[in-house]
């Protein structure tokens, strides 16, 4: 791995390729303008840009994780999670930046230390080939950049931002096919999770490895990771009321799960299930999955006074029999209302069977009462 990175390297990269279509993203949108949202998936382009330009109440982000493999069982779990964005100032989440492009990153040590930083960046450059699904990356003066293998099979993510106190990087190799919220990749599928909110899921699973400096300490983890990109026409927290998400790897079986509650008390979901590289369930049907809170505080919908629950219950239908799955916290990893993330366990049964624990990340985002 290489641990640092430099423009030059990306833009060598991105030369290499005949025809790369960059789209530059403005540190700051300017006068009012309309973003254009691109909803159907075309034939190809799967993790382009979806939103261009950005304006005060729009967001494109590229969302990569991943979590530590060891069975060392509770109080010994790492793990990362890197947001990578274009947002106006009531876009993903309100803020006051004076940028459109930032970085959230999130980072939990073995021992479940903590931290986060919020990264800042100038203009952002954003190249996905003629042809290719896979996207790159650099959001300039922030010292993160990621670079996408054309067919999805692999992405990289660099950060060098020593005067922040963390240089490095990662790699995901694609152990499970992409999809949309109802379907398989493919063309003329709709992105939409929920009405205004697009999500797509280049990598639903795979192995990966991270080795980065942290305020001089060496953060060194294999396990499994994740990216997704998620797009929206109108600000994030007016599209959702509540939401479940979580992604993880239970025996042979990669597993992503969404749940949502729309201000009007629409329920959306979204269920993805693979193993050995072959799509079981990609669906968006009502029934498809059913993701609900067991154990202490399991107030069904979340609201911003519950407390953190024990873990939750996630069952799908699947064409093998019904696949029930429970979480099991290592760590709350990140805690800022309306959000909570948590890594740790996924335990279960297929069709009654008990299949071997694997381990997950997963969030739930409560409704403002
Ligand atoms: C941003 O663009 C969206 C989509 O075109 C539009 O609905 C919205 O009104 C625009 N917002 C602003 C603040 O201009
Ligand atoms: C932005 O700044 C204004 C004025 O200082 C403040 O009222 C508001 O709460 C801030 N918003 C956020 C999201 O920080
Ligand atoms: C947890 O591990 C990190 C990284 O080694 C270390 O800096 C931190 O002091 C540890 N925290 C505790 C409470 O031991
Ligand atoms: C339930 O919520 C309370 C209050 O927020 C919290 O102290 C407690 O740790 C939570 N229980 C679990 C199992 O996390």
């Amino acid at each position: 791995m290489v641990p640092t990175f430099s423009l030059s390297i990306a833009l060598a990269l991105f030369a290499g390729r005949s025809v790369s279509q960059s789209t530059i993203v403005p540190a700051d949108h300017g006068a009012e303008v309309e973003s254009h949202v691109q909803w159907i998936s075309g034939a190809d382009g799967f993790d382009g840009v979806k939103v261009h330009p950005i304006n005060r109440t729009t967001y494109d982000w590229w969302y990569f994780d991943l979590v530590q493999e060891l069975d060392a069982g509770v109080g010994n779990q790492a793990s990362m999670s890197i947001t990578i964005r274009n947002s106006g100032q009531n876009g993903a989440l309100p803020n006051n930046f004076t940028t459109d492009n930032f970085i959230n990153l999130d980072m939990t040590w073995p021992n479940g230390s903590a931290h986060s930083w919020v990264l800042m960046a100038k203009d952002a450059v954003i190249t996905t080939p003629e042809g290719a699904d896979g996207t790159s990356g650099v959001w300039l003066s922030s010292g993160v950049s990621f670079v996408g293998a054309p067919d999805l099979s692999r992405y990289e993510v660099y950060i060098n931002a020593p005067e922040q106190g963390i240089v490095g990087s990662l790699f995901i190799e694609s152990q499970a096919p992409a999809h949309y919220p109802c379907s398989p990749a493919g063309a003329g599928q709709d992105m939409r999770v929920a009405p205004g909110s697009g999500w797509i899921n280049p990598i639903p699973d795979g192995h990966t490895e991270a080795q980065f400096h942290i305020f001089g300490e060496e953060f060194q983890i294999q396990g499994r990771g994740y990216h997704d990109h998620n797009f929206g026409d109108r600000p994030l927290m007016s599209t959702l009321e509540t939401y479940y998400w979580g992604r993880g790897r239970v025996g042979p079986y990669s597993i992503v799960w969404i749940d949502i509650l729309t201000p009007g008390g629409d329920n959306h979901l979204s269920a993805y299930v693979s193993r050995d590289g072959e799509i079981l369930v990609a669906s968006c049907e009502a029934g498809s999955i059913r993701a609900r809170p067991y154990g202490a505080n399991a107030t069904y919908p979340p609201l911003f006074t519950s407390g953190a629950p024990t873990g939750f219950e996630v069952d799908f239908e699947t064409p093998e029999g019904l696949l029930s799955l429970r979480t099991e916290t290592v760590y709350l990893t990140y805690e800022g209302l309306p959000f909570r993330q948590w890594s740790g366990f996924l335990t279960g049964t297929l069709d009654g069977e008990e299949i071997p624990r694997g381990v997950a990340i997963w969030q739930q985002s409560a409704a403002a009462r």
